[in-house]
């Protein structure tokens, strides 16, 4: 059945890779929005936007996900995160529509030494990760049909993130100090996008969601190991230093494992997970200049 899809946060890194996506992706009807056009924040936007689209499924990409700036800007990363996610499930709930919303590993506090799993006791130690968790939980609460899925190490083609910002560094420095003692899993945007629209295709419209999942790349890395990768498989020379997280003292505290545990989104929907490294050498071939002749 062809769904209208409505995409929020579409010029971001998951919304951007999902428009890429959706033009090879000609069975469903896609509608993207970012701001100013739609701020997810305002109900009476959103609602125009369901009701003129005929909205069966909301996949929202929208977020405030500046960790450090948002420990100052408390204010704004509730209203977007925990607010915008509020006015969402009530859309969604008043247009019988799907919601699919991300989130993210920093729900928890890294004091596990496995996996974690959905139903793992979320205690979040910073702003960012609050307002997140506490949009899941509005969510939860108003939406009747809902997929929240938590994402970890996000990178993509677009938009600033740890990978461009490594590219940039190897190239200009010599050496690079990157923390070793935070561990957890890079995500490729473009293959979440991929198992959201899966799931997309694969949903029972009369049947109701109300399930939390988690999705990254196969594997396990430290910052410091993403950073050596990005260099080797880029041909950089630039030495990457292993350092502790004391050492390079950042405004919001970040959980030290965030590992998430995928079994139950790839039991469930069937989606292929790639191993990080590959994803990563995959966006890297994308992303690498023509040779000058
Ligand atoms: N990035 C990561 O490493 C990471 C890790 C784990 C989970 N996640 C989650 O994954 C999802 C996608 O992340 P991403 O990296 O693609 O995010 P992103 O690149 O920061 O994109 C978010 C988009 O939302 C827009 N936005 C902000 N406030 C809005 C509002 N009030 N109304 C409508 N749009 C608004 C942003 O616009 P402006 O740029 O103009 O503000 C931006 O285009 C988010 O839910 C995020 O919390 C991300």
């Amino acid at each position: 059945m062809k769904m209208n899809i409505l995409v929020t946060g579409s010029k971001g890194q998951l919304g951007s890779e999902l428009q890429e996506l959706s033009a090879r992706c000609g069975s469903q009807q896609f509608f993207f929005y970012d701001l100013p056009e739609l701020d997810i924040t305002s109900h009476d936007l959103v609602d125009h936007v369901c009701r003129e689209h005929g909205i069966n499924v909301i996949v929202n990409c929208a977020a405030y996900t500046a960790v450090d700036k948002a420990e100052t800007d408390v204010e704004t990363a509730y209203r977007v995160n925990r607010d915008g996610s509020a006015v969402l499930a009530a859309c969604a709930k008043e247009h019988h529509a799907l919601l699919v919303h991300l989130s993210t590993d920093y729900v928890f506090n890294g004091e596990s030494c496995t996996p974690y799993r959905e139903n793992d006791p979320p205690t979040p130690l910073g702003v960012y990760g609050k307002s997140k968790w506490e949009g899941e939980e509005r969510i939860r609460q108003i939406a009747p049909s809902y997929l929240i899925i938590r994402t970890s190490w996000l990178y993509s083609a677009y938009g600033a993130n740890f990978v461009k910002t490594m590219l940039r560094l190897g190239a200009e420095r010599e050496t690079l100090n990157v923390v070793v003692d935070q561990i957890g899993t890079p995500t490729y945007a473009a293959d979440l996008a991929a198992a959201i629209v899966t799931i997309i295709e694969n949903y029972d419209p009369d049947n109701q969601y109300k399930e939390t999942y988690h999705y990254s790349n196969e594997g396990v890395s430290s910052w410091y190991d993403f950073a050596v990768a990005i260099m080797e498989l880029s041909g950089l020379s630039c030495r990457v230093v292993p350092v502790e997280s004391a050492q390079y003292p950042q405004i919001a505290p970040r959980p030290h494992f965030s590992v998430l545990n995928k079994s139950a989104i790839k039991q469930d929907w069937r989606v292929e997970i790639p191993y990080w490294r590959d994803s990563l050498a995959g966006l890297l071939e994308k992303i690498r200049p023509p040779v000058q002749e």
